[in-house]
């Protein structure tokens, strides 16, 4: 039967049988699946491992210190920081279809973990007189779920749903050798390794959110304008669920813009013409089944006040109160 030490001595030895003395590299998100297959992978191999944060832009407010500040604190680990606002924007750019963004953003992702890996390589060159090739970098960790791989279609007998951006968003050309040691785990149990590794509640309790971030959020383009719009939107209404108490009531509330509509209001004392954000708060087990969350009414109204008080050309909140299925959770 299941228990979180089994798996982490099981994946400890696995992980250590397939890295061997090579060198890793992980792409932490601030996302909980990362950080608990980084601290896995540290526990294998130690300081093999370095983890690499991209900061593609896509992010929500606070998400890059957060990662930089309490991971790094609460680890020990070694961790660059990639700058890659502007990469990402410019391949992203005028693509507006759900699945193509999502292998952009994959591909993308890729490319920046191989520069990062290329930069390591170097200075480990530069670091021994000799030149050694052991500075090699030759798997990459990604904290893939189970549910990921199947709604992916990776599982046997399942549809591809949506490609998520470390299963079917990875380009063909990749050379890394991926190492996932959380492929047969739900949500729930990555949890419960993370708190048996000693990863502190802030990390192992949020709530999750997907690798290609704000990027799958913005139904139409996206652009730096709406991202900063989004930005916006989604930092009032964590601050207010969180006033309320509800974090850990629900499972995620992804917040949507409509970028490509438009609706009629009034503001101050004239005509606004603006977007509709989407609040879209969920319960769930898994991921897999969802269900829409009956947040109280206060809270929401408060939401949707200030959303439209200080988020410039937004007009309008609506509420998602759609299952899953028919809805997946995220709207792209
Ligand atoms: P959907 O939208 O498929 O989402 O009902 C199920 C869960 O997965 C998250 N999600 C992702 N996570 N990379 C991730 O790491 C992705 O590409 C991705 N797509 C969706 C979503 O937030 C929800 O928790």
């Amino acid at each position: 039967d299941w228990n979180s030490s089994n798996v982490i001595e099981e994946q400890v030895a696995r992980i250590r049988a397939q890295v061997g003395d090579a060198r890793v590299i992980c792409g932490l998100s601030g996302g909980v699946d990362s950080a608990v297959a980084a601290a896995l992978v540290q526990k294998a191999v130690g300081d093999q491992l370095t983890c690499v944060f991209v900061d593609h832009g896509l992010l929500r407010a606070d998400e890059r210190k957060q990662v930089e500040e309490d991971y790094v604190a609460s680890t020990g680990v070694r961790l660059v920081t990639i700058d890659a606002q502007q990469q990402f924007l410019d391949a992203l750019a005028g693509v507006s279809d759900p699945e193509q963004k999502r292998k952009i953003i994959g591909r993308e992702f890729i490319r920046t973990f191989e520069a990062a890996a290329e930069a390591l390589v170097l200075e480990a060159r530069a670091e021994s007189a000799e030149g050694s090739a052991s500075g090699e970098v030759k798997f990459l960790v990604q904290g893939t779920l189970y549910p990921d791989v199947v709604e992916s279609g990776g599982g046997s007998g399942t549809a591809n749903i949506k490609s998520h951006h470390n299963v079917g968003g990875l380009p063909d050309d990749m050379t890394f050798e991926l190492v996932e040691p959380l492929r047969t785990l739900f949500k729930d149990e990555v949890r419960a390794v993370g708190r048996e590794l000693g990863l502190p509640e802030v990390i192992v309790g949020r709530q999750p959110f997907p690798g290609p971030g704000l990027g799958i959020r913005i139904v139409g383009e996206v652009t730096a304008e709406r991202l900063e719009l989004l930005r916006a939107a989604d930092k009032i209404a964590r601050e207010e669920l969180t006033a309320a108490g509800l974090d850990q009531e629900i499972w995620q509330c992804p917040v949507v813009l409509l970028a490509d509509v438009r609706s009629v209001g009034v503001q101050g004392d004239g005509r606004t013409y603006g977007h509709p954000i989407v609040l879209r708060p969920v319960s769930s087990e898994d991921a897999m089944t969802a269900d829409w969350t009956r947040l109280p009414y206060d809270t929401l109204a408060k939401i949707s006040n200030r959303i439209t008080n200080e988020v410039k050309d937004v007009n309008r909140v609506v509420l998602d109160v759609t299952s899953k299925p028919p809805g997946t959770i995220e709207w792209e």
